[in-house]
């Protein structure tokens, strides 16, 4: 089944300072996917805040993106969805799942899996306003006594949500725990609008095995996925064609680098590009030897020219192989 005329059932997950332009453009450059962006706050959207304007306008990509709209205002939710439809949004997502103190507080993101009639608002306001396509993205519940996945997907589905992706911990877990596959089988079974499941997918086996276990529509990737860009094309390829994925080499886990950090020149300038990176520079470098030493040494670095070089001389330092 296509999930609203995608081409594949795989999904990069929606991360707030990480699912930007320059990320997307090397996930897509690596596999067929399909790229969410990061969450976007429908209060600074409507305040005109030109940071959050520049995660919704996605005019420039050649390749759908799915703009994650968060917020509990379904008046300001309406307006979102206008203006992202504007900029490029191939269909908006709604963050409902969101576990930080500073989004709950404010009705937003899993606060509103305790608020169902204001979840339900939300939904048909954002499906009004505009002829995309709204999916809508939660959690298992709240917390552990107060479980309401399924319950919450039926009120998405007769809200108008085209499909739901349900990560499978709860507001209390955050990120730790297991993220429990079972809720995503449930929820899978109760509606008939496509389910995503997510949560704790590294690898194509785990991602066939979890669509196995529950019999979800599609999969989605959030952390497997820093440091390797590759992952959700391989995932993609494995599901479909049965092929896993041969070793990458070293030399192009360089260039992913380097050429995400050369996006990150444009899209953020030259200062924040560097400061930014230091984390990629992280992840990138996780299964090599000396990494650690590398990173200390690259914290330090604030100037992009200098940057290239410590990334040219430590990667071609290390033996020609392959990793991942
Ligand atoms: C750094 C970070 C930022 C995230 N930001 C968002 C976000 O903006 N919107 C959202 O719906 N989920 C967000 N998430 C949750 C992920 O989309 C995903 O549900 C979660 O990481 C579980 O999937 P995984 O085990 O594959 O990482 C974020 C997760 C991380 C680690």
């Amino acid at each position: 089944m296509s999930i609203i005329g995608l081409k594949s059932n795989v999904f990069l997950a929606p991360m707030a300072g990480i699912t930007d332009y320059p990320f997307r453009k090397v996930i897509a450059q690596r596999g067929l996917v399909n790229l969410y962006s990061e969450m976007a706050a429908i209060n600074a959207i409507s305040r005109k805040n030109p940071k959050t304007y520049r995660i919704i306008d996605v005019r420039n990509e050649p390749y759908p993106v799915i703009v994650q709209l968060v917020g509990g205002n379904p008046d300001l939710f309406s307006e979102a969805a206008k203006l992202a439809a504007d900029l490029g949004a191939y269909s908006l997502d709604i963050n409902m799942g969101c576990p930080v103190k500073k989004i709950v507080a404010n009705n937003s993101g899993s606060a509103l899996m305790k608020d169902l009639p204001l979840a339900s608002k939300i939904i048909e306001a954002t499906v009004k306003a505009t002829p995309l396509k709204v999916s809508v993205k939660f959690r298992k519940g709240w917390d552990n006594s107060s479980i309401n996945a399924v319950e919450f997907a039926k009120m998405c589905e007769e809200s108008g949500a085209s499909y739901v992706t349900i990560h499978g911990r709860t507001r209390a877990q955050g990120y730790s725990g297991e993220a429990d596959w079972d809720i995503i089988r449930q929820v899978k079974k109760a509606v008939k609008i496509p389910v995503i499941g997510n949560g704790d997918v590294t690898s194509p086996e785990l991602a066939k095995k979890m669509l196995e276990q529950t019999n979800a529509d599609g999969v989605m990737i959030g952390r497997g996925c820093l440091g390797n860009p590759w992952l959700l094309g391989q995932v993609h390829n494995y599901l479909h064609n049965g092929v896993l994925p041969a070793l990458v080499p070293i030399k192009e886990l360089k260039e992913a680098l380097l050429q995400q950090l050369a996006d990150m020149v444009d899209f953020y300038g030259k200062e924040m590009a560097v400061a930014i990176s230091r984390k990629y520079v992280c992840w990138y470098s996780k299964n090599l030897r000396d990494a650690k030493k590398f990173r200390e040494i690259y914290t330090k670095i604030y100037d992009y020219s200098d940057a290239i070089k410590a990334i040219e001389d430590y990667f071609s330092k290390q033996e020609e192989s392959s990793i991942l």
